[in-house]
């Protein structure tokens, strides 16, 4: 085939014409209608990458990647170098996340990838500059802390957290996307498990499970006792007295022991920092817009690690900070007349975080 459908050659000599026609191989026509060679990189000496690489400018104070974190390096030659070293599917582990562009510039270019850092500031910068560029056809990612946040353990999807906490226990989750028969899972040792996402658990529940563990599994339960093992594990987030007399009235008096097992136990968990916002208006400048300075405060036994501020937040889309490290807590910009969302977060040195939404509305 002659790739001459591309645009029409004009004013070339007839010989020449003929000449590109017999030469498909080496000349091929741009969308504008010019002959071009083509060059086949097997052929073509080229320029090898020497030892320094001096074409990648470094990350300037205005640069819009730039987020402040002390050693960051360009997205470009991250860019180069996992496009060098991998294919679309491959694993990048980063050990030494940093400020995170090894990461995300490894998502962007659709690589599985595997961050670790012994830093909370890294983690959590990483995970705002992975959640700014996420979009619907996103792969998803879990980022692990060290602590855990009790409010999303307690609130958060029931499923995803029984089969969770039941593999943080050393057991295996149900397959099913429910409960069968009220267990949950399995421990290490084949007993079964019961999780209840809830506080102060009762006497009933106690009652149910000492039931359903028999009808679970009955020769294994018949064993356990026999041989003086717990007939099965209750996960909780705490137990009210009942329940406690409970368990040991049936171990004293039927000799089925029943081990109650606390979240706290298992994984540790601590309470999210508190955080406030102060807004001061502050003078209008030449083009109209309002000059305004919020002044976010957080609260947290740990500490506060870091703020982070989406002037533009948007609740479809969640939080996409246009701001990612700010170690004080203050910000000033312009806004035009109307309404605006601006959204805040708290970091605390546990890698936990809160947010606030700031609706606000500048008049003409
Ligand atoms: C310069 S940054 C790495 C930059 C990063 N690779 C990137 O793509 O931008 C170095 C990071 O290593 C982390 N680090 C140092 N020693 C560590 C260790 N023993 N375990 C885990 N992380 C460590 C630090 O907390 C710091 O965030």
């Amino acid at each position: 085939m002659l790739p001459l459908s591309r645009g029409k050659p004009r004013g070339i000599k007839p010989y020449r014409l003929r000449l590109i026609k017999e030469n498909p191989h080496i000349i091929y026509w741009t969308k504008t209608g010019r002959p071009r060679y083509k060059i086949y990189a097997d052929e073509y000496e080229g320029l090898p990458l020497g030892n320094v690489w001096d074409d990648i400018p470094a990350i300037n104070t205005m640069a819009k990647e730039r987020i402040g974190y002390p050693t960051q390096k360009p997205e470009a030659l991250l860019e180069r170098i996992i496009e060098m070293a991998s294919n679309k599917g491959d694993i990048v582990l980063d050990p030494f996340v940093g400020g995170g562009t090894t990461i995300t510039v490894a998502d962007r270019l659709n690589r599985r990838w595997i961050g670790i850092d012994q830093s909370v500031q890294a983690v959590k910068v990483t995970e705002f500059r992975l959640q700014k560029q996420t979009d619907l056809f996103t792969a998803p990612y879990i980022v692990q802390l060290y602590k855990y946040d009790y409010d999303t353990l307690r609130y958060n999807d029931a499923f995803e957290f029984e089969s969770w906490i039941v593999q943080q226990y050393g057991g295996t989750g149900n397959v099913k996307q429910r409960s069968d028969k009220g267990i949950d899972g399995k421990a290490f040792d084949g007993a079964p498990i019961q999780v209840k996402r809830s506080d102060n658990i009762g006497v009933n529940v106690i009652k149910n499970f000492s039931v359903s563990a028999k009808q679970f599994d009955k020769s294994l339960f018949e064993k356990n006792m026999a041989a003086g093992k717990q007939v099965g594990y209750i996960i909780a987030f705490s137990f009210g007295r009942g329940a406690i007399e409970e368990v040991s009235r049936l171990k004293n008096e039927e000799n089925i022991i029943i081990k109650q097992v606390r979240v706290d136990e298992i994984i540790p968990i601590a309470v999210k920092p508190v955080i406030g916002v102060h807004i001061n208006e502050l003078e209008r400048d030449d083009k109209g817009s309002r000059k305004i300075e919020f002044i976010a405060t957080g609260q947290s036994p740990a500490g506060i690690e870091f703020y982070s501020w989406d002037f533009n937040y948007d609740k479809e889309k969640g939080f996409k900070a246009s701001i990612i490290i700010d170690k004080v807590g203050k910000q000033v910009i312009s806004l035009k007349t109307g309404m605006h969302n601006i959204a805040v977060k708290v970091v605390d040195n546990d890698g936990l975080e809160n947010m606030e939404i700031i609706k606000l509305k500048i008049n003409v």
